[in-house]
């Protein structure tokens, strides 16, 4: 298959929203569309074989992430995802705290979902506090680079519930200290959401 997405001569520089489908995986796509179009909730033979097609997709990728399959969830769009990331993760962590400690680039559906959630007043203590949204919002430098200390005691805060951290930013590109921004969660018991929607390797 001719890989030409963009045209001879073009150049295209927006792979944070879209980038172009690897052959193999539309090849897939399309052979997906022909064999598994009927409704995989049904009984009848064709959505039997539609399940069929979703099952092995969700198993390929929990191999691929070393997760079980049924900790892989397909949604429709990347807001969908940081919905139900955000809601879940702050509802299933109620008793540990509703405090939001996120950097302050995260994307618009993870805001949203927080204040959604998040309407009571707490104390206001800039990026070590919790503002009245109930969110504690990390700050990056000139670079758009994640302040690790501010972060390490944003997730120390009492009564935080989850941590929220964009894999890199949208405006300038610069990837995020992913890796030790999740080991300061890890020791401080708060689960990490990485929005990974930015980033293609
Ligand atoms: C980290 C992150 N979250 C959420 C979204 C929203 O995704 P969508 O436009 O598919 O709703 C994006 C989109 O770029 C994203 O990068």
């Amino acid at each position: 298959v001719e890989h030409t997405p963009v045209g001879a001569g073009a150049a295209y520089f927006d792979a944070a929203t879209a980038a172009p489908l690897h052959p193999v995986a539309q090849e897939a796509l399309l052979a997906a569309l022909d064999d598994g179009w009927a409704d995989p909730d049904r009984l009848y033979r064709a959505a039997r074989r539609a399940a069929q097609l979703r099952d092995a997709a969700q198993a390929s990728v929990a191999e691929s992430l070393e997760a079980r399959p049924d900790e892989i969830n397909f949604t429709s769009s990347g807001t969908a995802a940081a919905h139900w990331a955000v809601l879940g993760g702050l509802a299933g962590r109620r008793r540990a705290g509703r405090f939001l400690v996120h950097s302050a680039i995260e994307h618009s559906a993870v805001l949203h979902a927080a204040r959604f959630v998040q309407s009571k007043s707490a104390p206001s203590a800039g990026s070590a506090g919790p503002d009245e949204t109930g969110s504690i919002e990390v700050r990056v430098d000139r670079l758009g680079r994640l302040d690790l200390d501010a972060w390490r005691a944003a997730v120390n805060t009492p009564g935080v519930a989850l941590a929220s951290l964009i894999s890199a930013s949208h405006e300038v590109g610069t990837v995020q200290p992913v890796a030790a921004a999740a080991q300061a969660c890890a020791e401080a018991g708060v689960p990490l959401y990485v929005g990974l929607g930015v980033t293609h390797r």
